[in-house]
């Protein structure tokens, strides 16, 4: 059981477990874009380790880009997106948004929206987490990792209100304190 903040979580997914997702959907992505170096753009703060992760196993060539974004105020989300979108030239570029977790989808949208008007070869949205319970968008998200219940979850590059990132595992709130 770890403490973050006024809230308790207990263990959820391992490391090993991360790790052998992780790797899956870079074997994926590389049988997909093998030849042609795609520009990976990561969705900060939470995907940051995620994205390491992934990179370290796609063996082939590509390049990395980041984008800031913040949706959460504490354990749910505030349904605004604020956007800090400032990179290179993605003009007839393959583009993969790599995020940690995928809930409502909001972010998505707003980065699709955005990245719709660059011209881009192609683009694909990855994620290690999805809410298929409380993902009500259309937007296909092409690699996902796993599937989890609607619980709020930190650890591995996912905070509550800031804490939690470093943790190499992954935990669930616990359950009494959902009421
Ligand atoms: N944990 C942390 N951040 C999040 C989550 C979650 O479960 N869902 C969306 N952002
Ligand atoms: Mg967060």
């Amino acid at each position: 059981m770890i403490q973050l903040h006024d809230l308790q979580f207990q263990p959820y997914l391992s490391s090993e477990e991360i790790q052998e997702t992780v790797q899956t959907l870079a074997s994926s992505l590389v049988a997909d874009y093998q030849d042609k170096n795609p520009i990976f753009v990561g969705v900060l703060n939470g995907a940051f380790m995620f994205l390491s992760d992934l990179l370290q196993n796609f063996n082939a060539s590509c390049e990395v880009e980041f984008v800031k974004m913040k949706s959460y105020e504490g354990t749910s989300s505030t349904g605004e997106v604020k956007i800090d979108l400032d990179f290179s030239d993605l003009t007839n570029r393959h583009v993969i948004v790599v995020e940690d977790i995928v809930d409502t989808g909001n972010t998505l949208v707003k980065i699709n929206e955005l990245l719709q008007t660059k011209n881009l070869k192609s683009l694909a949205f990855c994620s290690l987490f999805l809410k298929p319970e409380v993902y009500d968008k259309d937007l296909e998200i092409n690699y996902v990792g796993m599937a989890i219940p609607n619980k709020f979850i930190v650890g591995y590059g996912l905070d509550y209100n800031g804490l939690g990132r470093n943790l190499p595992e992954i935990y669930q709130l616990k359950e009494a304190q959902n009421d």
